[in-house]
C-alpha cells in the first residue's frame, strides 16, 4: 500500500524524466532519433557504453550548423573516434533509424544518405561496448556488423587495422569528409601517404620504432604498452613496436594535416595528450608550408617558409607563384597530351621535394632533357626533380606540395607553367576558342589554390594554438621529478649545494625509473668490486649481481662534477629508453662516490667480437644486424628523444652485444646534453682517435653529423673485420709520440688505411673484395656494396653532405635509396691514407686525426684537452673509454 502511494506520488516525476529520450546501453529496432530529439537533454547522445567511456551521438563538430554525423565519441576527451556518414553529412533535422535490417541515416524527406550493408539475419539490438565498438547483434547475440571493422581516421585500443587497410584523415575538424592523407598498413610497414600514393613517413624508418622479427605484418594495434605491427605468425609477436609507456586507452589518429598521433587523455576533459607524433618535423609534411613554399626548421626550432627565388609570395594568399606572372600548370588545363604553352621554371639550388626520402624515381638512367621531355609530354605532370648523380627523374603529379631546403642532394627541380594567356597570344587558329575554354578552368584552378591556401593557413593558425600543449616526450623537469621519487629516501644525500631539488623525496616506488643504490648495496652486488670487465676514461666497470639475481654492470665513475650536474645527467639518461640503447638501471651518489648501474651485456663490446683473436668470426648477417641496430640507437639519440643527444664517442668499444642478437649503444649522454640553442656550437667534447670527424680539428660546429662520421668509420670496420688503422706498429708509434707513421702503400695490403682503400675500390665498382677475408666469401655482394656506399656517404668531409642517422637506417634496411658517395668530398681520405706530412697551413696537424687526433682541436697533444668548458667532462682523455659490459 505504501509502495503504491509512493509510486503515485512519484509518477509525475517519473513521466517527466521519461519525457525526453535518455541515453541507454541497448537500442532495439523501430528506434528513430535525430539531433532534435536529443539535443536538449543530452547533446545528441542516444547510446552509452556500460561504464560511459564511449557514447554514440549525432554530432556537429566545431558547433557548425550544417554537418551532422552519427558518431562514436570518447566521453572524457570529447573526441570523435568513429563516424558513420563522414562523406554524407546530414542537416540537424536528419534522422537515424534502427530497423531489423540495420541502421539508416536519412534526410527529413526520407532520402537515405547512409546505411549499414545488407545483413545475413535480422537485427535484435544495437550495442555500444566499453571499447568503443558499435555492434549490431542478432538474436543469438552474435555480431552482424561492427564499427571497428570500418575505421575512419582513428584507431582505439582493442581495435585492429589489418594489413592493406588504412586510416583516412578528415578534411578538417568541422568537415569530417575523407581528406587526402592516410595511414596505410602494408605487409611490412605502416606508412603515411598523401594523395593516394606519395609516401612521407614510414614506421620502419622512424628511430622511435624498433624491429622485433622479420615477418609479414598482419595488423596494427595498440595494447597497454604501445603501438605494434603484429606479425602474421602470432598475436604475441610484433614486427615493429613503439614503446609508449603504458595506458589503458590509446587513441591513434591521422589529423587533417596528415600527422599521425598516438594519444592518451590524462590531462583532463577535452584534451588529448600526444605521446607519439609522426612525422615529428613539420617540414616532412606534404604541406608543411603552402605549395612550393620552402620549409626549414620544423623540428626543435620553429618552421619558416620562404618562396624559391623566381617565385614570390602573393600578398593575399601567402602562396608561392611565379614572379613573371606565368601560371602554374594544372592537370585540368590540358588539351590532348600536353599543356598548351608549357615551359619550366627552376626552383633554384639546394631545394628538394618534401617526400624525396621515400619517392621512387619515375625513370632512372636518363639525362635531364629526357626527364623534362617526360614531364612535358604528360598532362598530369606538374614539374620534375632530377638528381644528377643517380640520373634519376622524379615527376610531380596530382598537386604540388611543399619543398624542403636540402644541402645534401644534388637534385634540381623545375615546375611546369603554362605561359600566361595574355603574354602568348594567338598563334593558332582556334586560340580564341582555346582561351574561352582555358579562362574559366584557370579561374577555377586559381580558386582551388586560394581555397587551399585559406585552409592551410587556417591549419597553421590552429597548429600554433595547439603547439604549446603538444609535448611528445617527457621533459627534463619531469625526468628530475621522477628522480625525486627514487626509492632510497633514507640514503645519505650529500652536500647541500645539490639537494634543494631532492629535499621533498616521496617514497613512491615507480617501476622503470633508475633506482638509487647505496654504496654498500653496490659493494655487495659486485662482491667488493671483484670482477672487472672493463676500464676507461670514465672509470672501471665491474660485473655485479643484484639481490633479485639480475646481472648488472657497475661503472665506478672517477669524476663526475657536482652532484647537481650528475643528477641532471642521470635524469636524462634514465629517461631514454630504446631497444638499441643500454638501459641505465640505477645509480649511486654518496659523498664523492658516483656509480652507474647498467644492464649487463654478456657478449661484451663489438671490438672483441670483431677484432678479437680466437673466438668465432662474426658472420655476415650478424654484422648487418649489428650495423642496423647501432644505427637505430644513434638515430634515436639524434631525433627520437626530447633532447637531442650527440654521442661524441661512437666506436666499436661502445657498441655492446648480448645473446639473442641484441645490439646496444653504451655511454651515451655522458657527453654534454644538447639543447637546441647549443646544438650549433659544441666544442667541449672529444671522441676517440680513429673515429674523429674532421670538424673536430677545423672550426666548424659539432653536430649529429659528427656521430655519423664516426659511425661511417665503424661501418667500414664491420665490413672489413679489422680496425681501420690496423697496423699495430703504426698504432704504437702514434700513441707514444703522436706522430704519423708513413705506411707503404704497395697494393691492397692490410697495412693500408682502409677508408682510402674503400674509396678506391668504390671508384672501381669493386666491393666484395673489401669484405672480411675470414668470412671466405660468405657475404651478400649487394649488401657489402650497400654498406660500403653508406659508410662512404657518412664520411663526406662536409658534415652537411652526410646523411642523418635516420636516413642511414633507411638505407641499410633498403627502404631508402643509397646515394652515390661523392668522391670530391672523400679525397681527403687519400691525403691521410698516403701519410702526407704537412698539409695547408693551419692543417699541419691534420695528418694526425684519421689515425690519432685524440688531441684537442688544433693541438698536437693527444692527452690533454684545452677546450673543455665544463668541469664535468674535463677528465675525458683520448684513452679508450669503455662502456659497461
Ligand atoms: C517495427 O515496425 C514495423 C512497421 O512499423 C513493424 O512491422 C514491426 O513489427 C516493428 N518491429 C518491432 C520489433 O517492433
Ligand atoms: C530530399 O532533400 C534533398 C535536399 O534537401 C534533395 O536533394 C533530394 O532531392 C530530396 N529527395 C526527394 C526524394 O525529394
Ligand atoms: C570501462 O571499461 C573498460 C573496459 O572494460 C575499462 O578498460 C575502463 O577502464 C573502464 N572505464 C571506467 C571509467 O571504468
Ligand atoms: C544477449 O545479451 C544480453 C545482454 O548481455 C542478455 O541479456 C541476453 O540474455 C543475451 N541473449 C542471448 C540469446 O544470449
Ligand atoms: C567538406 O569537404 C569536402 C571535400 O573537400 C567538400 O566536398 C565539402 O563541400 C565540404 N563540406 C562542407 C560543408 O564544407
Ligand atoms: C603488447 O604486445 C607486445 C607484443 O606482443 C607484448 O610484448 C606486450 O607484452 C604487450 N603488452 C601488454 C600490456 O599486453
Ligand atoms: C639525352 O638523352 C637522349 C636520349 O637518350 C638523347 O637523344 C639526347 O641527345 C640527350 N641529351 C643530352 C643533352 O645529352
Ligand atoms: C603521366 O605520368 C603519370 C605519373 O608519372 C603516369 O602515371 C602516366 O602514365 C603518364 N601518362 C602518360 C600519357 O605518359
Ligand atoms: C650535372 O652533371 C653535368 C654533367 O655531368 C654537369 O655539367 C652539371 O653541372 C651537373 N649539374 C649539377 C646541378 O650538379
Amino acid at each position: 500500500m505504501a509502495i503504491l502511494l509512493l509510486l503515485l506520488l512519484l509518477s509525475p516525476f517519473l513521466s517527466l524524466s521519461f519525457a525526453g529520450p535518455v541515453a541507454v546501453e541497448f537500442l532495439y529496432p523501430n528506434f528513430t532519433g535525430s539531433n532534435f530529439h536529443f539535443v536538449d537533454n543530452s547533446g545528441g547522445i542516444f547510446l552509452t557504453s556500460p561504464n560511459s567511456t564511449f557514447q554514440a551521438a549525432i554530432r556537429n563538430p566545431d558547433n557548425q550548423q550544417t554537418n551532422f554525423y552519427l558518431s562514436v565519441i570518447h566521453t572524457a576527451s570529447n573526441t570523435i573516434v568513429w563516424t558513420a556518414n563522414r562523406d554524407s553529412p546530414i542537416p540537424n533535422s536528419g534522422l537515424v533509424r534502427l530497423t531489423s535490417t540495420g541502421i539508416t541515416i536519412s534526410l527529413p524527406n526520407n532520402t537515405v544518405v547512409w546505411s549499414t550493408p545488407s545483413l545475413p539475419s535480422p537485427v535484435r539490438c544495437l550495442r555500444l561496448l566499453d571499447s568503443g565498438n558499435l555492434l549490431l547483434l542478432d538474436s543469438k547475440n552474435s555480431s552482424l556488423w561492427q564499427s571497428f571493422e570500418h575505421p575512419t581516421d582513428t584507431l582505439v585500443s582493442g581495435q585492429r587495422l589489418p594489413s592493406g587497410s588504412s586510416l583516412v584523415s578528415s578534411v578538417s575538424t568541422a568537415n569530417l569528409s575523407s581528406g587526402n592523407f592516410r595511414l596505410l598498413v602494408t605487409s611490412d610497414d605502416a606508412v603515411l601517404q598523401w594523395m593516394g600514393s606519395q609516401q612521407y613517413w614510414g614506421l620502419s624508418t622512424d628511430p622511435r620504432a624498433s624491429k622485433d622479427v622479420n615477418a609479414q605484418v598482419s595488423y596494427m594495434a595498440t595494447n597497454f604498452s604501445g603501438l605494434y605491427l603484429f606479425s602474421t605468425r602470432s598475436d604475441q609477436e610484433a614486427v615493429f613496436q613503439v614503446n609508449l609507456g603504458g595506458a589503458d586507452l590509446w587513441i591513434a589518429r591521422v589529423d587533417s594535416r596528415g600527422r599521425f598521433h598516438v594519444s592518451t587523455y590524462p590531462a583532463g576533459p577535452n584534451s588529448l595528450h600526444d605521446t607519439f607524433v609522426a612525422p615529428s618535423n613539420d617540414c616532412d609534411l606534404p604541406l608543411g608550408c603552402t605549395a612550393l613554399g620552402i620549409c626549414s626548421g620544423g623540428g626543435s626550432t620553429s618552421t619558416t617558409c620562404t618562396c624559391p627565388s623566381l617565385f614570390g609570395k602573393t600578398t593575399d594568399s601567402g602562396d608561392c607563384t611565379p614572379n613573371d606572372g606565368a601560371v602554374l600548370a594544372s592537370p585540368s588545363v590540358c588539351s590532348g597530351s600536353s599543356h598548351p604553352t608549357s615551359s619550366f621554371m627552376s626552383l633554384g639550388i639546394g631545394v628538394d621535394y618534401f617526400n624525396y626520402k621515400y619517392a621512387n624515381p619515375t625513370r632512372t638512367g636518363v639525362n635531364i632533357s629526357s626527364c623534362e621531355g617526360l614531364c612535358n609530354g604528360n598532362c598530369s605532370c606538374l614539374g620534375f626533380f632530377y638528381q644528377n648523380s643517380t640520373q634519376a627523374c622524379y615527376l610531380l603529379e596530382h598537386e604540388l606540395g611543399s619543398l624542403t631546403s636540402s644541402s645534401t642532394r644534388d637534385a634540381i627541380g623545375y615546375i611546369k607553367t603554362s605561359g600566361s594567356p595574355s603574354s602568348s597570344p594567338s598563334h593558332s587558329s582556334d586560340s580564341s576558342n582555346l582561351i574561352a575554354i582555358l579562362l574559366p578552368t584557370i579561374a577555377a584552378g586559381l580558386l582551388i589554390v586560394v581555397l587551399l591556401v585559406v585552409v592551410s593557413q587556417w591549419w597553421r593558425r590552429r597548429r600554433m594554438r595547439k603547439s604549446a600543449s603538444q609535448r611528445i616526450w617527457k621533459t627534463k623537469s619531469t625526468g628530475l621529478k621522477e628522480l625525486q621519487l627514487g626509492r632510497h629516501k633514507s640514503s645519505p644525500v650529500g652536500s647541500p649545494d645539490s639537494d634543494d631539488e631532492f629535499a621533498s623525496d616521496d617514497e613512491i616506488p615507480i617501476p622503470g625509473l633508475p633506482t638509487r643504490f647505496t654504496h654498500l648495496q653496490l659493494e655487495a652486488a659486485t662482491d667488493n668490486f671483484q670482477t672487472r670487465i672493463g676500464s676507461g676514461g670514465f672509470g672501471e666497470v665491474y660485473k655485479g649481481v643484484l639481490p633479485d639475481k639480475t646481472l648488472v654492470a657497475v661503472k665506478r665513475v672517477r669524476v663526475m662534477g657536482r652532484k647537481k650536474e650528475f643528477f641532471t645527467e642521470i635524469a636524462v639518461i634514465g629517461s631514454v629508453h630504446h631497444i638499441n640503447l643500454v638501459r641505465l638501471k640505477g645509480f649511486c651518489a654518496q659523498g664523492s662516490r658516483r656509480m652507474l648501474v647498467y644492464e649487463y651485456m654478456n657478449r661484451g663490446s663489438l671490438d672483441k667480437s670483431l677484432f678479437g683473436p680466437g673466438g668465432p668470426v662474426l658472420e655476415w648477417q650478424e654484422r648487418v644486424d649489428v650495423a642496423i641496430g647501432a644505427a637505430r640507437g644513434l638515430a634515436y639519440l639524434h631525433s627520437g628523444c626530447q633532447h637531442k643527444i650527440i654521442h661524441c664517442d661512437v666506436k666499436p668499444e661502445n657498441i655492446l652485444l648480448h645473446d639473442g642478437g641484441h645490439v646496444k649503444i653504451s655511454d651515451f649522454g655522458l657527453a654534454k646534453m644538447m639543447t637546441p640553442e647549443q646544438s650549433g656550437l659544441f666544442t667541449t667534447m672529444r671522441g676517440t682517435r680513429g673515429y674523429l670527424a674532421p670538424e673536430w680539428l677545423t672550426n666548424s660546429a659539432i653536430s649529429d653529423r659528427t656521430d655519423v662520421y664516426s659511425y661511417g668509420m665503424v661501418l667500414l670496420e664491420i665490413v672489413h673485420g679489422r680496425q681501420n688503422r690496423s697496423n699495430g706498429a703504426v698504432l704504437k708509434s702514434e700513441e707514444s709520440g703522436g706522430t704519423m707513421g708513413t705506411e707503404s702503400s704497395s697494393g691492397f695490403g692490410e697495412s693500408e688505411y682502409f677508408p682510402m682503400v674503400a674509396l678506391e675500390m668504390h671508384e672501381q665498382g669493386k666491393y666484395v673484395e673489401l669484405a672480411d677475408q675470414r668470412l671466405e666469401g660468405r657475404v651478400t655482394a649487394e649488401e657489402v656494396a650497400r654498406m660500403v656506399k653508406v659508410a662512404l656517404c657518412c664520411l663526406h668531409e662536409e658534415p652537411g653532405f652526410r646523411p642523418s642517422m635516420v636516413a642511414v637506417v633507411g638505407m641499410l634496411e633498403g627502404n631508402v635509396a643509397v646515394p652515390q658517395p661523392r668522391v670530391d668530398l672523400l679525397n681527403f681520405l687519400r691525403l691521410y691514407g698516403r701519410g702526407f706530412a704537412v698539409g695547408p697551413s693551419g692543417f699541419s696537424n691534420a695528418g694526425l686525426w684519421p689515425h690519432g687526433g685524440g688531441g684537442a682541436r688544433g693541438s698536437a697533444s693527444n692527452t690533454t684537452s684545452t677546450t673543455t668548458e665544463s668541469p664535468t667532462y674535463s677528465f675525458l682523455s683520448s684513452q679508450q673509454i669503455s662502456g659497461p659490459r
